[in-house]
């Protein structure tokens, strides 16, 4: 990157809204690449796009290499005349209209739209996130239609489970690389009414669209499932990253923004900041910053550290663009327990929010699932059936499934909300040898406590799948996080280890349900681990994972098959007092 010469790799690119974590691009057959598209392969694609968004008419959807290309090429489709568009937004509209000669205005208002002969708006908007209710979009087009006009809507980062109706004036363009994380792959579609359906595939020519793009695009859109998992995760993503920002001083900055990236006020100089720590996020003329997600959790990680560095006074504009003030207020009540400080010492604070006089803000009501007594038998068996794995297929795990799994973990409870779980994903082959001779050292430690036939037992058991696993991870606790201000670590701090474990069962609970294993190695030198993963001193190992497939399940713990130990009634476990 030119801008910033000296910035460490590699760099984090958070200047665009695409899903950082692409949908798992399956094995392509050669001839893919060696013969023209078929047209019934393109005639699929679209059929597969007009059923994953509710249109009835497939020859309504045409595909294109990216929506990108469809803007281009309006101009050269629609009616002569002036061309109105709900700004500020994409600039990519106006230039294409005005390198096509058409008189160009912008309006803030999307009743500003109606009477021109083209009205164009983003919904949601980019990069502010504004968005018109879905059924607001045909009223508008309604409008428009009225004095002969036709309404584009580009739908490039819409919720792709948003149903889309037929309208004789209504063009939208929607956007396959954003959500599925596959912009390289260049695929977008209008859909329009069937006329001018007809002109676009003329205009775009024969073979539009790679074999490639086809063949990924179509098994994508047909992935309900991945794409319903997708929609949470991004949501709550989008939820981490505000929580992310709120923390780091952008609270009341907000501007806006999508599942897939927010807009916030900059403050003076962060992105300069950001972009000397390699992580690019993109700015805007009026003062916005605009950050899309990060995927793994090192790249959350390597965020909330910049963020933190950046050490932001506390923003509390609303609307107009921020100004950073003191904190106080709030902000002091927020605070009100520094790690390290005893909430129970000498301050006479009330024993419980609920005391006279401070108001705990409701949360609005929502409707709560039920889960019903069939669900809680599944439950039931996800957690007989939960084993930990030593013994591990080699097949690689589907992409994605990782980062899946580890944002689950990351719902777990945690004290004081501190969320003090970090995850190094160990992926590089030195490192796993350097881990696998610290278990070996560590396990012929522990064998030699042993001896006689218990010693004969230890030597029998398989206590790591380290040579196999396809994934392994480690897991810390960073006991120094200031987050949760350390809200109920005073007396206990070994609480956040516990918070950490918490997720790690989750994790573990959410592998299991996915047909995978889960296996933990303990035997190990924390502190050797730690090192040979280059680690902060301050992070303590909880635990080293191996996940992949099984090689077999078993409803029984392989300790307890080994007579190594047998597990007990519960009842033995519960004391009365
Ligand atoms: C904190 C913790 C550490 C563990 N460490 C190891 C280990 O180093 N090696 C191993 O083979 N199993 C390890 N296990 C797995 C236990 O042996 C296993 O959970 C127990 O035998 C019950 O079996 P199950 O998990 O299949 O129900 C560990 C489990 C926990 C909870």
């Amino acid at each position: 990157m030119r801008l910033f010469p000296d910035a460490p790799r590699p760099l984090l690119d958070l200047s665009t809204g695409i899903n950082p974590v692409a949908y798992p691009v399956p094995a392509l057959p050669p001839e893919l690449w060696a013969r023209l598209p078929d047209p019934e392969a393109v005639a699929a694609l679209e059929a597969a796009a007009a059923l994953a968004w509710g249109v009835a008419a497939p020859a309504t959807v045409v595909a294109a290499p990216g929506s990108q290309a469809i803007i281009g090429v309006l101009p050269h489709l629609l009616p002569p005349g002036r061309v109105v568009i709900l700004s500020p937004t994409y600039d990519e509209h106006r230039r294409s209209w005005e390198d096509a000669g058409r008189e160009v205005a912008a309006v803030a208002s999307p009743d500003a739209l109606a009477g021109a002969a083209i009205g164009v708006l983003c919904n949601p908007n980019n990069p502010d996130g504004r968005r018109l209710p879905p059924s607001d979009v045909p009223a508008l087009a309604d409008r428009m239609a009225e004095g002969g006009g036709i309404l584009v809507v580009d739908e490039a980062f819409a919720d792709p489970e948003d149903r889309v109706e037929p309208h004789p004036s209504l063009v939208r363009l929607r956007s396959f690389g954003k959500f599925h994380g596959l912009a390289g792959l260049r695929l977008g579609f209008a859909i329009l009414p069937l006329p001018l359906a007809h002109r676009l595939r003329r205009v775009l020519g024969p073979w539009p669209v790679s074999g490639p793009a086809i063949a990924i695009g179509t098994a994508a859109l047909r992935d309900a499932a991945w794409t319903r998992a997708t929609r949470l995760r991004l949501d709550a993503d989008a939820a981490r990253l505000d929580r992310l920002l709120h923390r780091a001083g952008l609270r009341g900055a907000g501007v806006g923004g999508t599942p897939l990236f927010r807009l916030v006020h900059e403050p003076p100089g962060l992105w300069q900041h950001l972009g000397e720590r390699g992580i690019l996020v993109r700015r805007f003329a009026q003062g916005w910053l605009r950050f899309g997600l990060p995927g793994a959790q090192t790249e959350w990680t390597r965020l909330e550290a910049a963020l933190v560095a950046a050490g932001l006074p506390v923003m509390r504009a609303a609307g107009a663009r921020a100004e950073a003030t003191q904190s106080s207020g709030a902000d002091a009540q927020d605070n009100a327990y520094p790690a390290g400080a005893d909430p129970a010492g000498a301050d006479p604070r009330p024993c419980d929010a609920d005391a006279p006089g401070l108001a705990t803000p409701q949360p609005a009501p929502v409707e709560a699932p039920r889960f019903d007594a069939a669900f809680r038998d599944r439950l039931d068996l996800l957690f007989r059936w939960r084993r930990d794995v030593r013994r591990f297929r080699r097949d690689a795990l589907a992409s994605g499934t990782l980062d899946r799994l580890i944002a689950t973990a990351c719902l777990a409870p945690s004290v004081g909300l501190c969320q003090p779980w970090r995850f190094a994903v160990v992926a590089d082959p030195a490192r796993r040898d350097r881990i696998r001779a610290i278990f070996c050292a560590s396990n012929a430690q522990a064998f030699g406590r042993y001896d006689g036939e218990r010693a004969e037992r230890y030597a029998r058991l398989k206590l790591s799948g380290l040579e196999d696993a396809p994934v392994q991870f480690a897991v810390f606790a960073d006991r120094a996080t200031p987050d949760g201000h350390g809200l109920g670590r005073a007396t206990m701090p070994e609480m956040a280890e516990y918070s950490v474990v918490t997720a790690i069962h989750t994790l573990w609970l959410a592998a299991r349900a996915e047909g995978l294993g889960l296996g933990w190695v303990s035997i190990l030198d924390p502190v050797q681990v730690a090192q040979a993963l280059d680690l902060p001193p301050d992070w303590r190992l909880v635990g080293y994972f191996c996940l992949g497939y099984p090689e077999a399940h078993a409803a029984q713990p392989e300790l307890e098959r080994l007579e190594w130990e047998r597990r007990r009634a519960w009842p033995e476990f519960v004391v009365q007092r």
